[in-house]
């Protein structure tokens, strides 16, 4: 069979002591930061998914002397003021978060730099990072008004940010945060709802003075980083496939240790727990900054619920597979406050739906989320496709532990932009 597509069948139970790979923000993070920090930064455990690669290397382009060795990075900051000028176009690939965060970066150089990414990328929205951070003297020009990669950056100046965001984004906040950085004054974000707060949880672990209040970030420029040694915890948004497979398919129990289960990130375990999973959280501890805990899992009946507000940012990457709970939940679980899931790596609202409905879910699309009623079983499906999405192929692969009949996912080899491995644990915990 072609490597890009997998067949799967129906699973008796996941059972076993699983770890999940690094977390993905917490790495591109950790890049980002050792590169402008004073010191050599070391990271343990860190993401070798194709989107960290892309962060590494452009990192490396720009003159960052970054070691990769088995599961550690030996990262030589240059300082604040210290990356090089790339002679070639960045490539961001898939991942919008290199993306985001470097025209945040390089907004905020002396040099010229250019960056693009691969056809999904290409697509997806930029207005949100070129417009305000144009407002504080960032020189950007690109495709469609400098909405769509690929886009150029010339050297600006930047002035203090002041800015009230107008979505909940870790992306954008990281990005005006990085551009503030260089400027010459206080910056002061806000943003209507938190998302993850990752770099503010780095930038203090390496010694910048950033206050945060309520969904305000206030900071000073000209604050350089210093190197820390960064323990990477598991991603929670790898860890979910895993706890959703433990908890509809019967006859599991799984662990999974050392995730991170930062507050900003744990919509997942607050939402399946509410829906009536059987989870525990074992062990909890705190490594570099981050909250860490094992997660025990039991098969389990689930109930629809309604999830909008607040919880969305924190469970933002696991629409899809919560749109497989749901599928397996008595009753109508709504999904509101979500327009974001229509600019991921795919439409999520579409492909989910598309999907799910192949199985025999019902479902009903809303521009700002779904609505998912339980069927039976899932049944009949033809070939499933993940749209190049790495979370849609991945909640298609435990959508089929489930299904009656076995199932063809196509284009899966995209998995490995956040989830290397996947297929080896996925197998190893099949009874
Ligand atoms: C990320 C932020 C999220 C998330 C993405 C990673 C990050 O995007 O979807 O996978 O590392 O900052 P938004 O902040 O734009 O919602």
């Amino acid at each position: 069979m072609n490597k890009n597509k997998i067949a799967l069948s129906k699973s008796n139970g996941l059972r076993g002591e699983i770890t999940v790979p690094g977390d993905k923000s917490i790495t591109h993070r950790s890049v980002i930061f050792g590169s402008i920090a004073d010191g050599v930064t070391r990271v343990k455990g860190y993401l070798s998914g194709e989107d960290n690669l892309r962060t590494i290397n452009a990192f490396q382009m720009m003159g960052v002397d970054i070691v990769i060795d088995g599961d550690e990075l030996t990262i030589k900051g240059v300082g604040l003021n210290g990356l090089k000028e790339p002679d070639d176009v960045i490539y961001a690939g898939n991942s919008g978060t290199t993306a985001r965060l470097m025209l945040g970066l390089l907004s905020a150089q002396n040099f010229f730099s250019a960056l693009t990414g691969d056809k999904y990328l290409r697509r997806r929205p930029m207005k949100r990072i070129v417009a305000p951070l144009s407002q504080f003297g960032a020189k950007f020009s690109g495709r469609k008004g400098a909405t769509l990669l690929p886009i150029s950056v010339s050297p600006g100046e930047i002035s203090p940010i002041k800015y009230d965001m107008n979505i909940a984004s870790a992306q954008l906040k990281s990005a005006l945060m990085l551009a503030g950085l260089y400027s010459n004054g206080e910056n002061i974000i806000t943003e209507p709802s938190l998302s993850r707060d990752h770099t503010e949880n780095m930038l203090r672990a390496m010694g910048v003075a950033v206050k945060s209040e309520g969904t305000t970030v206030t900071f000073d420029a000209g604050q350089t980083p210093r190197a820390l040694d960064i323990n990477v915890p598991g991603d929670i948004s790898s860890a979910a496939f895993f706890i959703v497979a433990a908890t509809i398919i019967k006859g599991s129990e799984l662990m999974i240790k050392n995730v991170g289960i930062n507050p900003t990130r744990r919509g997942i375990i607050d939402i399946m727990l509410s829906m009536g999973a059987d989870l525990t959280l074992e062990n909890t501890r705190k490594e570099s900054g981050e909250d860490v805990a094992d997660i025990v899992v039991r098969s389990s009946d689930l109930t629809a619920i309604d999830i909008g507000g607040d919880v969305i940012p924190k469970a933002i990457d696991e629409f899809p597979i919560i749109a497989l709970a749901a599928a397996m939940a008595k009753g109508t679980t709504v999904v509101r406050d979500a327009a974001e899931l229509r600019v991921k790596e795919s439409d999520r609202i579409a492909t989910t739906a598309e999907n799910l409905r192949k199985l025999g879910v019902e479902i009903v699309e809303h521009e700002d989320g779904m609505e998912i009623t339980r069927t039976k079983q899932l049944t009949g499906c033809g070939d499933l496709e993940s749209y190049g999405d790495h979370r849609i192929a991945m909640m298609l692969c435990i959508a089929a532990q489930v299904a009656e009949t076995p199932c063809v996912i196509n284009d899966i080899e995209c998995i490995n932009t956040s989830f290397p491995g996947f297929f080896e644990i996925l197998k190893s915990t099949r009874k």
